[in-house]
């Protein structure tokens, strides 16, 4: 255990619980720091990945006290969204399990991860205009590509704050569970991930996230899964009958 984060050891995922609820979650410096430790772990030995939060709450954005102090050199360096870039990054799939409010950089945070689920007390948000600064850890674009633009201009431009509702109706969020419900799903989604073969959803991540038209990586990264005995096991038992 780090001095921000819970960090769990499961089969074949790795469960990660932000853990600084005096400050509702806030991301600091420590907490950057650690979660990247996780990311250096999963980039060496690739696992599946859970990120939620303590005590009812995702993350309540960036720690304030720290951003106040931050100057341009310190928003060039790219702090949080280097991170959350690295998050997007890891070879396997990651799952935000929400419960309560994710804000500022801790929707971002959210929305860097590859699938979503929340309670229905989720809270996403992006306030940082009314602290006379931008979302500029991913808001500005993962939004708009996750919700469309409609949606994301009036979370990033009115302040608008989206409940488990409406991430749900708007397609952020892939269901709404009970908070006491919410780790059980994610692990049953995950177990689902890690049914697939791993290199075929490592490849199949790279693919999917890879920018405009893309027909030779993808015939690369098919290539590659075509030659591999782990291919042709699945598809023998598929035609010897056997379903997962
Ligand atoms: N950074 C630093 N500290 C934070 C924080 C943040 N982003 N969000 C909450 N905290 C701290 C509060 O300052 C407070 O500290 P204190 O107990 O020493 O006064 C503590 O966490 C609890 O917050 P509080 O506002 O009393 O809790 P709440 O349940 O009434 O409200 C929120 C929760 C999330 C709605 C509210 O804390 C909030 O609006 N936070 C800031 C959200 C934001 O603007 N994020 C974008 C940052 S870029």
């Amino acid at each position: 255990m780090g001095a921000t984060l819970a960090v769990e050891e499961h089969a074949g995922r790795v469960v990660v619980t932000l853990r600084r609820p005096e400050a509702r979650n806030a991301i600091n410096a420590a907490m950057i720091r650690e979660l990247h430790d996780v990311c250096a772990d999963l980039e060496e030995r690739p696992r599946l990945l859970l990120i939620t939060g303590a005590e009812g709450t995702f993350a309540a954005g960036a720690d304030i006290g720290e951003l106040r102090e931050r100057g341009r050199d310190q928003a060039l360096q790219g702090i949080n969204s280097r991170l959350f870039d690295r998050i997007a990054r890891l070879p396997l799939p990651t799952v935000a399990a929400v419960d309560g409010y994710a804000l500022g950089g801790g929707a971002e945070l959210a929305y860097a991860c590859d699938v979503r689920l929340a309670s229905p007390a989720a809270v996403f948000g992006n306030p940082e205009p009314g602290l006379g600064i931008l979302a500029a850890a991913g808001a500005c674009w993962r939004l708009r590509e996750l919700v469309g633009a409609s949606v994301a201009k009036q979370v990033l431009l009115a302040g608008r704050r989206l409940d488990a509702d409406d991430a749900y109706r708007f397609g952020l969020v892939a269901e709404v569970v009970p908070a006491g419900e919410l780790l059980k799903r994610a692990h049953a989604l995950l177990d689902r991930m890690a049914r697939s073969g791993p290199l075929a959803l490592r490849l199949t991540k790279l693919v999917a996230d890879a920018p405009g038209g893309h027909p030779v990586t993808d015939d690369l990264a098919q290539a590659i899964l075509f030659e591999s005995e782990d291919k042709r096991s699945r598809m023998d038992a598929f035609l010897a009958g056997e379903r997962r």
